[in-house]
């Protein structure tokens, strides 16, 4: 197999968007970063020297990093952070992993410029009957014209939520329907009757999406870099972190209509002032005019399939369409069996505001958010050089909580008075080598108006159950799907409801587990699963390797 090398020097860059100037956080001067391609068992080596004076990582949101924990990225959990100057190259090798998957900054919140495309190309032909003739690269972010590196200090100050952002973007484009920002629209050139993969991905830092293209179809068929059975839907809904493969053909009439508008909006954006606007781009039909002007547009109007906001009905259709491909070639490993059972609340709260404070969040409290009562802070050590070294012993990260800490009714209750009062910790799920595990996630519906996008690191899971309202430990497993669940990294948990996953925990180390919303991360909503070294060495993490940072 290849080793494929690349450097990534993370720098500062003067960027213009919605009339403001600003200078972002950039891999290597671009926005968004730099697109990673490889193939399926590549060995994979990035440089990552630090060129700006506050700490960063790198974490390759997805990414198996079998026996590799050491490159997972993720500051204070695998490791300590880069210092200015300082330069680490990760390396590891993509195993049984194919599709589109996406890097980031696992910093503050860095990770709102610092981000890009990671693509792995797979060794096999496709296993969908449509031809792939192009592909087409579409990236959702967040753009704030103030300082996003302050946005989390002023949170942990005033107890507040954050502010929201600016704009959403597509490919770092806002697009026309934001001021002063016509110029700045992603156009994407098509040609009739060609079929394109769009992949795509979710790097916004707080919303969930939905997407369509206008009088365009789209064919879902892959999610988080695993292959699911092909679908047609007007629009798909996306959780931050999440990314999904769709096949688009470019089937309409280009002489009466050249420009489509593709546009992305949030789910739910209700009860806090988030950014409820929306972004928009255009696909543009190839003609054999000659082009004189520069590209106009025939309408911004929004696609009428375009889910409108709190459409819960859409999106819980579109997930339960969502089912692993199972095939002979791709089988689905769900565990039919557990192990050990985990089922813990995902909830916000409210923190009595410390005397001779004044706190701005709800009620004039401070916002917090919790997993079985524990709202997580980092150590200011990395978890897994501990653990690797047992510098400390365990006992100080193990000990999460297998349930939650009083029988729990989320549904129609006085949700102030069920807020748990939650304490501060750093406490993880520790399971042996080759556990299967079932980790049930329960949001407790207070303060929350949309799904928990909660991301595993270091392990796929199957999505084997869900629904609304309370868990029920007798009568959902009988539901659950044991056959093709989907499979991938980041599940949406739906607002007042719950999710089943199961996982095979076979690759040895520490791996985050938290909200990928970065305000619920801020929060506290995160804990870790600790999967202990095997008794074959091939079940071991390899070496810590010589650059590894030290805090
Ligand atoms: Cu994409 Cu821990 O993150």
């Amino acid at each position: 197999s290849t080793t494929r090398r690349f450097e990534f020097n993370v720098k500062w860059k003067n960027v213009k968007r919605l009339c403001y100037t600003k200078s972002i956080l950039t891999v290597n001067g671009e926005y968004p970063g730099p697109t990673i391609i490889v193939h399926e068992g590549d060995h994979v080596q990035v440089k990552v020297t630090n060129q700006v004076a506050m700490n960063t990582t790198i974490h390759w949101h997805g990414i198996r990093q079998y026996r590799s924990g050491w490159a997972d990225g993720p500051a204070y959990i695998t490791q300590c952070p880069i210092g200015f100057g300082k330069s680490y190259t990760y390396k590891f090798t993509i195993v049984d992993q194919r599709g589109t998957l996406w890097w980031h900054a696992h910093f503050s919140w860095q990770r709102a410029t610092v981000n890009g495309a990671f693509m792995i190309y797979p060794r096999m032909p496709y296993p969908f009957s449509l031809p792939v003739q192009d592909e087409i690269p579409i990236i959702f972010g967040e753009w704030w014209n103030s300082n996003v590196m302050s946005i989390e200090d002023e949170m942990i100050l005033t107890g507040d939520g954050p502010i929201s952002s600016d704009a959403y973007t597509i490919n770092g484009l806002p697009g026309p329907l934001y001021s002063c920002s016509l110029k700045d629209t992603f156009i994407r050139t098509v040609e009739y009757g060609k079929t394109y993969l769009l992949r795509i991905i979710n790097a916004a830092l707080n919303d969930e999406l939905f997407f369509a293209v206008a009088n365009h179809s789209l064919t879902v068929v892959e999610i988080d870099a695993v292959y699911t059975k092909p679908f047609t839907t007007n629009a798909i809904m996306i959780a931050p972190g999440q990314t999904t493969n769709v096949l688009l053909t470019a089937n309409q009439n280009p002489d009466s209509t050249r420009m489509f508008v593709m546009a992305a909006r949030p789910y739910l954006t209700s009860v806090f002032p988030f950014n409820n606007s929306t972004t928009i781009g255009f696909l543009r039909y190839k003609t054999t005019e000659t082009e004189t002007k520069p590209p106009y547009y025939n309408s911004t109007k929004l696609p009428k399939n375009l889910p409108a906001m709190e459409d819960t009905n859409f999106a819980t259709n579109f997930a339960n369409q969502l089912k692993s491909l199972a095939s002979f070639q791709y089988p689905c490993k769900v565990p039919k069996k557990v192990q050990k059972q985990v089922i813990t609340t995902i909830s916000l709260n409210l923190q009595d505001c410390p005397a001779n404070e004044t706190c701005k969040g709800y009620l004039n409290k401070r916002f917090s958010a919790s997993m079985n009562n524990q709202s997580f802070i980092r150590p200011s050590i990395s978890i897994l050089e501990s653990h690797y070294k047992s510098l400390k012993s365990d006992v100080l990260f193990s000990g999460f909580p297998e349930n939650p800490p009083f029988p729990f009714n989320y549904t129609g209750v006085d949700p102030v008075k069920e807020n748990l009062n939650t304490q501060f910790g750093s406490r993880m799920i520790v399971v042996p080598y080759g556990t299967t595990l079932e980790i049930v996630l329960q949001d407790t519906n207070f303060l929350n108006p949309e799904n928990h996008p909660i991301h595993i690191h270091g392990h796929n899971f199957f999505i084997v159950g869900r629904g609304f309202g309370n868990y029920d430990p007798e009568k959902d497993p009988l539901s659950y799907n044991l056959v093709d669940p989907p499979e991938r990294n980041t599940v949406a948990v739906p607002v007042g409801g719950w999710a089943a996953l199961r996982i095979n925990a076979d690759n040895p180390g520490v791996w985050f587990i938290h909200c990928h919303l970065e305000e619920h991360t801020t929060w506290g909503l995160a804990t870790g699963l600790i999967v202990l070294g095997g008794n074959h060495p091939s079940q071991n993490l390899l070496l810590p390797p010589p650059d590894f940072p030290t805090c």
